[in-house]
């Protein structure tokens, strides 16, 4: 079987095509011949060298991919051979709060799904809704669970309120989608034509350019006749959190998906925007497979299908990460494994 291992961060050619005979299930484990698999801005950073947190060398690559059980340890209970799978970002996050020693990451410190077949434990697989196909299916464990997570992951976001998402990156387009499917109003922020378009099509019931109006919490203010967002996913840290606040409701939700960033965050909290408010700031990494389980479910009651943005097949790997990090497309990018 053939693997795209991280062997050299940080250089043009640090992902390494490599063969070999997939491992056998342990007693607890399950062999999935993997169909597609997808990626996330992380991905990219580990690739770059750039990501915060250490990888393993020479980890297989991408959290998200998707496929077919065709071998399960004798142990195993929960799948059988035929069930459509996916993985847990989190192998070993299978419910309650994250736990520092349940932080290992799939295709960060250990082996991810850019891979012919994968040996995952069978706690940290979840089981796939028919309706999905394999591209579709493949594209929620990252950014799908942390666009859920995001939503369902604090106080109870009801019917009619306002979602503020920024840009048109993979986890605003899944919040979006969400957010729709739990009654809410969607505002989003874009600063690109294509990705307003997608956003649009998506069900953001108003786009503000931020282009056009670089201080946009006053027009989400507008919006929202003064009242503010009810909840922000918040995925750009310290490029935008000054006008997230500013964009909240007095009892918002801020939910901070990221915190890095080449200049320190524009907000202080004795800012009067901040000060001001009661709006709480709530930080999300992903989620369990509980939230994967729980994603998954919610998007088969309502049709929910990922957007995808390209394909490309299990030879254009590196072309596909390429164009990942130059952002040619809006929705994910899809690898499909061979055969
Ligand atoms: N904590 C977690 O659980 C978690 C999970 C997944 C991702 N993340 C992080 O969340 C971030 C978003 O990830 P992603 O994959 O959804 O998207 P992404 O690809 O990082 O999003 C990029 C998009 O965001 C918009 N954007 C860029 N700079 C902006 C700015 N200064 N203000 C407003 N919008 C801006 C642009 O969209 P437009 O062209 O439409 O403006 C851009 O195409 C990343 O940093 C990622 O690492 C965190």
């Amino acid at each position: 079987m053939r693997a795209y291992r991280i062997d050299r961060p940080g250089t043009p050619d640090g992902l390494v095509l490599h063969h070999g005979d997939p491992a056998s299930p342990g007693p607890t484990e399950v062999l999935v011949k993997v169909h597609a698999a997808a990626l996330n801005r992380r991905d990219a950073l580990i690739l770059s060298g750039r990501y915060p947190l250490p990888a393993r060398p020479g980890v297989v690559a991408l959290s998200d991919g998707a496929g077919e059980v065709v071998a399960t340890g004798e142990a195993v209970t929960r799948f059988r051979p035929g069930d459509r799978v996916t993985g847990s970002y989190f192998p070993r996050w299978t419910d309650g709060p994250l736990r520092p020693e349940l932080a290992d990451q799939l295709g960060c410190t250990v082996d991810g799904l850019l891979a012919e077949y994968a040996v995952l434990d069978e706690q940290a697989l979840a089981a796939v809704p028919d309706h999905l196909d394999w591209a579709g299916a493949a594209s929620f464990t990252c950014a799908g669970v942390a666009a859920w997570r995001a939503l369902t992951g604090g106080a109870r976001l009801l019917p009619g309120q306002t979602v503020l998402v920024l840009g048109s990156g993979d986890v605003s387009l899944f919040a979006v989608q969400f957010a729709r499917t739990l009654g809410c109003r969607v505002i989003a922020v874009s600063g690109s034509t294509t990705g307003a378009e997608r956003l649009a099509a998506l069900g953001a019931d108003h786009i503000v350019d931020r282009r056009r109006t670089p201080e946009w919490s006053g027009e989400v203010r507008r919006l929202t006749g003064g009242a503010g967002a009810d909840l922000v996913v918040e995925t750009h840290g310290p490029a935008t959190i000054e006008q997230s606040v500013r964009s909240a409701a007095f009892h918002g939700q801020i939910v901070l998906l990221w915190v890095v960033g080449d200049r320190p965050a524009a907000l202080r909290i004795t800012d009067e925007a901040y000060a001001g408010s009661l709006a709480t700031i709530r930080r999300e990494f992903v989620g369990s497979r509980a939230d994967l389980e729980a994603a998954l479910r919610a998007a088969a009651a309502h049709g929910l299908r990922p957007a995808i943005g390209r394909e490309f097949g299990f030879d254009e790997a590196p072309q596909a990460f390429r164009a990942f990090a130059d952002r040619e497309s809006v929705g994910k990018v899809v690898i499909r494994a061979a055969g």
